[in-house]
């Protein structure tokens, strides 16, 4: 089972992550971050960059990024390619050749998931992979339906996940139609994944990502599998969890050493 920590708010769940992370790096300084997209990790690269302001030396990172839009110029401002360059290299100071992004280019497209899964391996694998979850329970790109065991690869995006992303946008007819997404097999090869989920429209997605049955109509139920998974949710994402009171009392007894 997933370790699932309630926090009061985004802002102390981005400082527990981020402060793990930061412990990681002190191991590992070339550590291998897998990183979201999104509104949701936001508050995790701000708490990093205020780490990285105090001093934390976050050169030697390498960043991953979980997906991108096909069709949108890479200098588009909402490219998942901008947003990782604007919301994680920049304010952490990564070095922008450490920095890798699925390539939604159309023109390549054929090719794009093989050459971001070959950029995985040849980085080491992904360490720290941190994720977000869609409304509908997607995870990167994977929409309902996709298949655990997929890899890197162009996915369709629904209506829904449309809908939801077209406050980035000027209209939902802005949104692309496509993807290009790690898959639910390429994210569970990740050595930890960090899910993170904030207010009361991913309750119900939450809660069936964790509790429910394993489903690839559920993609997020796919971190049943894994073998270190770190749930941080704040009380009102939390509220569908039917073992909110044995989440609590867990995190009340955990020995100290193990972390999360
Ligand atoms: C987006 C991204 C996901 C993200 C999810 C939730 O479409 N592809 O990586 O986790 O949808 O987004 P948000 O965090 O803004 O709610």
């Amino acid at each position: 089972m997933a370790e699932v920590v309630v926090v009061d708010d985004a802002e102390a769940a981005g400082s527990l992550v981020a402060r793990h992370i930061a412990a990681r790096l002190e191991q590992q300084p070339a550590l291998v971050l897998g990183v979201a997209t999104g509104s949701t990790p936001l508050p995790v690269y701000a708490a990093l960059a205020d780490l990285a302001n105090q001093g934390l030396d976050l050169s030697s990172v390498t960043a991953l990024a979980l997906d991108e839009y096909v069709g949108l110029p890479q200098a588009h401002p909402q490219s998942y390619r901008s947003v990782v360059t604007r919301e994680v290299v920049e304010p952490l100071g990564l070095d922008p050749a450490k920095v890798h992004v699925p390539d939604g280019d159309p023109a390549q497209i054929e090719t794009a998931g093989e050459r971001f899964e070959q950029r995985i391996v040849d980085s080491g694998g992904v360490d720290v992979q941190i994720l977000g979850i869609g409304t509908g329970g997607h995870i990167a790109f994977n929409e309902p339906g996709s298949s655990f065991g997929s890899l890197t690869r162009v996915k369709t995006l629904t209506e829904q996940t449309r809908r939801d992303n077209a406050r980035f946008f000027d209209s939902v007819d802005d949104v692309p139609i496509h993807s290009v997404t790690q898959g639910l097999g390429t994210i569970l090869r990740a050595r930890h994944l960090i899910l993170l989920a904030f207010g009361e429209s991913k309750a119900a997605a939450l809660a069936a990502s964790v509790e429910g049955p394993v489903t690839a109509s559920m993609p997020g139920s796919a971190i049943q599998l894994h073998h270190h998974v770190t749930v941080v949710v704040d009380h009102a994402a939390a509220s569908e969890l039917r073992e909110r009171d044995y989440y609590a009392w867990a995190q009340l007894n955990k020995p100290a050493w193990q972390g999360i």
